[in-house]
């Protein structure tokens, strides 16, 4: 079947995003992955090519069952980006990546609390830190919804961190975010215990965000 002028698009707005992560120094190599949803499943990007070969052919379409194109290698992390999709009827984009800051507070078993009030653009006080699992599993699939309730970011233990969102240049935007937390966090603990802004002044930026800037991201 012809692919529509739509999917053409998703398939390489995913990876330019891809590119972009590795230019801004969020992701190293091939060790990301993104998906996009489409249809009744998600493209996702394949197993281990280098961003700068991949070709929009060689995106995966997943359905939400799991099947796909059998000659086709979807990421080894496809099955958190499933379950994140078939829990979150508010999410359209899934980015993992491996960010050196938030990757160093994931092995510290850390997360991110409201150290600064950009934390609210992740959803809530606190950018939570999921137990390790091995990639690729159920378990860490598991873990990592969990991490996300409520929230449009997390950590990974001792692996890095999945940024999520409605759009692809959001939840982008909101990975870069997340680095830039867990740089200005690792700074602070070399100084000592930051002070922290309160839940309830997280949730009035968390509102008074809802409705600022340009529409997207
Ligand atoms: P893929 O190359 O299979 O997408 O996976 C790399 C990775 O990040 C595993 O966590």
């Amino acid at each position: 079947m012809p692919m529509s002028a739509d999917e053409g698009e998703k398939r390489q707005a995913i990876i330019d995003a891809c590119r972009r992560m590795n230019e801004l120094g969020i992701n190293q190599g091939t060790s990301g992955n993104i998906s996009l949803r489409h249809q009744d499943g998600m493209l996702i990007t394949p197993t281990s090519v280098p961003y700068e070969e991949m070709r929009p052919e060689q995106i995966v379409f997943m359905r939400f069952d799991g099947s796909f194109a059998a000659e086709q290698k979807p990421s080894s992390e496809w099955r958190f980006h499933l379950d994140i999709m078939r829990s979150r009827d508010d999410v359209n984009a899934v980015i993992h990546a491996h960010p050196p800051y938030a990757t160093v507070l994931s092995i510290m078993g850390l997360q991110i609390p409201p150290i600064h009030y950009m934390i609210a653009a992740a959803g809530g006080d606190t950018i939570r830190c999921a137990p390790y699992a091995t990639y690729g599993t159920a378990e860490l699939s598991h873990h990592a919804v969990k991490a996300l309730e409520g929230r449009f970011a997390c950590l990974l233990g001792h692996h890095g961190m999945i940024a999520i969102g409605p759009s692809l240049a959001r939840a982008l935007w909101l990975a870069v975010e997340v680095e830039a937390l867990a740089r200005q966090y690792h700074g602070c603990l070399q100084i000592g215990a930051p002070p922290l802004l309160s839940p309830s002044e997280i949730e009035r930026v968390r509102q008074k965000m809802a409705g600022y800037g340009q529409a997207d991201p």
